[in-house]
């Protein structure tokens, strides 16, 4: 017998940037963060998770049909949190199969580039933590499936729901308190709109992980960032997405990406994300406000040159179209794909 359960997890780009761990192993970030949850038409994880005895003996994953290292200790951290679960629903209902005690097999695809700092991570463990509760037939609450996601990987907690995600940093040491929360649904604010450009889909040269590691502990810019820039920014972020307020919403998100790379900068040795073409965006977007006369786009940029812009569809032609048209005149750089602009800069 085999028991199987499906689920997808959709991409989030953080406008308010995590970076840095209080607990590496727990993945208890040094700040609060905030994201945007993309549209799963677009971007997400389809993930599908089974168990049975008939299985090999060893859990499994693969990801777009390649077999992934499992015995790391995020994964095992998931599959250990999600059976303990488990573990109880049999110790209540005799009748409940011991499925906590047969090999898993997790099958995931991803929809777009793995690695290409287009937080694949985020979506893969959301989607991994969420299969096994469904498979598990355990409450879906997302803030409990948060806390065990973010234990797979940081970012992860925040696709456990959709629309504009926060993470509550927390203070407690096992990490309880640091998990995620709803800010607004996507119905909220339903003409936010999002456009990548992908600047390169190449796996970047220094994992979120290993880069903030060495943020934490050599940068001297860090420290302010996380006790003061960040608390005042999560605050003026949830005002404005509330208030349903684009320029104060684009103008945080632009700072605080700005903010986030200049920690990059001031790490020692210094860690480069962005390149000239992400650069080159960055001027794009501010001469496309400057010709507005108001703020009607906004980048940010995660741990690779990839720029995500966002802005409303009343302002579509105004700002997508013009990255658009930009990419179909220029010579090699290819096709769209739904709400994702691709391009090979590199
Ligand atoms: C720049 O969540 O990938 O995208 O917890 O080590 O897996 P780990 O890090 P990860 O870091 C994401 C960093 C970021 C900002 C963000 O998404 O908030």
């Amino acid at each position: 017998e085999i028991y199987r359960a499906s689920t997808t997890a959709p991409v989030n780009i953080a406008v308010i940037k995590y970076w840095g761990k209080r607990d590496p192993k727990l993945n208890l970030p040094t700040n609060s963060s905030l994201s945007v949850t993309l549209s799963q038409n677009d971007l997400r994880t389809h993930t599908t998770a089974s168990c049975s005895a008939s299985y090999p003996a060893e859990d499994s994953l693969l990801l777009n049909g390649k077999p992934q290292d499992v015995s790391g200790a995020r994964t095992q951290a998931c599959f250990r949190e999600l059976r303990a679960l488990r573990k109880e629903v049999e110790a209540k209902d005799s009748n409940a199969p011991k499925l906590s005690e047969l090999p898993l097999k997790i099958v995931s695809e991803n929809n777009f580039p793995t690695a290409a700092g287009l937080a694949s991570s985020a979506a893969g463990f959301a989607a991994l933590v969420r299969a096994i509760a469904n498979l598990y037939e355990l409450p879906a609450d997302p803030t409990e499936l948060s806390r065990i996601a973010r234990q797979g990987s940081g970012s992860a907690c925040r696709s456990l729901f959709g629309g504009y995600v926060g993470w509550e940093q927390g203070s407690e040491a096992d990490g309880s308190d640091s998990k995620a929360f709803e800010v607004a649904p996507a119905s909220h604010w339903p003409n936010m709109r999002a456009v990548i450009l992908v600047v390169s889909a190449a796996k970047k040269d220094v994992s979120s992980t290993s880069g903030m590691q060495t943020t934490v502990a050599t940068s001297s810019l860090f420290a302010s960032r996380a006790s003061e820039t960040v608390p005042r920014r999560m605050k003026e972020m949830q005002d404005a997405i509330k208030n349903k307020d684009f320029e104060t919403f684009a103008k945080v998100t632009m700072m605080d990406s700005n903010s986030f790379h200049a920690t990059c900068l001031d790490t020692y040795p210094p860690i480069f994300y962005l390149n000239d073409v992400s650069r080159a965006a960055i001027k794009m977007v501010e001469q496309i406000n400057n010709a507005a006369g108001k703020i009607i786009a906004a980048y940010t940029f995660d741990a690779g040159p990839n720029a995500v812009i966002y802005y409303l569809e009343e302002n579509e032609k105004a700002v997508a179209g013009v990255f658009k048209t930009l990419l179909a005149n220029k010579e090699g750089w290819s096709s769209e794909r739904g709400a994702a602009v691709e391009g090979n800069y590199e």
